[in-house]
């Protein structure tokens, strides 16, 4: 049964024990995020489409597909090598009865890059993510580019958390694809392997939208997608994720004469009425490290040309 064909009060039932468990490694899918991710998921008509997640994190999607999507098989892997043994877990008791149409690849797997990810993705209708955009503190180009456009790191930004990776990524291992200049390096690797290894296949990504929407077009159509958005809320912007990366590209781009084209869209309002650059938000963070700072999170699906 799918969403659409239940009552308010029944999908709020389903929801409410529908809750994965998620230890502090893994990322917290009672975030905003991915309560945008799953709306855009049901409107996507995955009803008895075989499915890939790219970044499988707790299972909480994978169990949402079976349960109230009606897909036909869910599969993904992970880059962390813990996260295929708890989705697996999660997926059996959020979804028993449709457990066994869970078939995640077990190991690190940095996006599609394992031969048995590959068999996978080639028997796919569909594939799903919501991967990092924001450069990992550290990365020897981003300390370069940081340092070049006098940026400091937020503060605590140096400290390690169990969860960095579901956050960041090495900015420096993606420079060969252009939308790495503004983050998005990862997430056009991953449309690249994809066009190569499943052409037909439709890909539905999710973004903090600190960019723009526009420039997340762009890079669909870019990589031979024609972008569609299903679904976009404003969020606050995670307390633990360091803007510093978008104050750089801010400062940049200034004097270019492409300032005019690229601001950071971040808010200072949850309602998404006052834009403010990233130099602003982080300067509201500087003064007060719990300030509430806004940007849309929004969920894209590409179709190949
Ligand atoms: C923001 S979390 C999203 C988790 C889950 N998809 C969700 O929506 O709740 C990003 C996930 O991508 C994984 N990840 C990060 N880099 C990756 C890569 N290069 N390849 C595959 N997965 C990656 C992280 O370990 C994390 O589980």
């Amino acid at each position: 049964m799918s969403h659409s064909d239940l009552t308010a009060p029944q999908i709020d039932e389903l929801e409410s024990d529908a809750t994965p468990h998620a230890p502090e490694f893994a990322f917290d899918p009672s975030d905003p995020w991915t309560q945008t991710f799953q709306r855009a998921l049901e409107k996507a008509d995955l009803a008895g489409k075989r499915v890939y997640e790219v970044g499988i994190g707790t299972g909480a999607n994978a169990a949402f597909l079976l349960r109230l999507c009606g897909a036909a098989r869910v599969s993904g892997s992970d880059l962390d090598p813990r996260m295929a043994d708890l989705a697996e877990r999660n997926v059996q008791s959020l979804a028993p009865e449709q457990a066994h149409l869970f078939h995640p690849v077990h190991g690190a797997v940095s996006l599609i890059d394992t031969p048995e990810a590959q068999e996978e993705i080639a028997q796919t209708d569909a594939v799903i993510g919501c991967l990092p955009q924001v450069a990992c503190p550290g990365d020897p180009r981003f300390d370069a580019f940081r340092k070049l456009h006098r940026t400091e790191l937020g503060e605590g930004a140096d400290v390690r958390e169990d969860d960095h990776i579901a956050h960041y990524y090495p900015w420096t291992e993606f420079e060969e694809f252009p939308f790495n200049a503004v983050g998005l390096g990862l997430n056009e690797a991953l449309l690249r392997r994809l066009r190569a290894r499943a052409p037909k296949a439709d890909v539905i990504l999710n973004f903090g939208a600190r960019v723009g929407v526009p420039v997340l077009f762009d890079m669909f159509e870019a990589n031979g997608y024609t972008p569609e958005k299903l679904q976009g809320q404003i969020v606050r912007q995670h307390a633990g994720t360091d803007i510093s990366f978008f104050v750089a590209l801010e400062k940049a781009l200034g004097g270019t004469g492409l300032d005019h084209d690229f601001r950071c869209a971040f808010y200072r309002d949850p309602a998404g009425a006052e834009p403010i650059s990233a130099s602003e938000a982080q300067q509201m963070l500087d003064a007060d490290r719990e300030a509430a700072i806004y940007h849309e999170v929004c969920t894209i699906r590409g179709r190949p040309v």
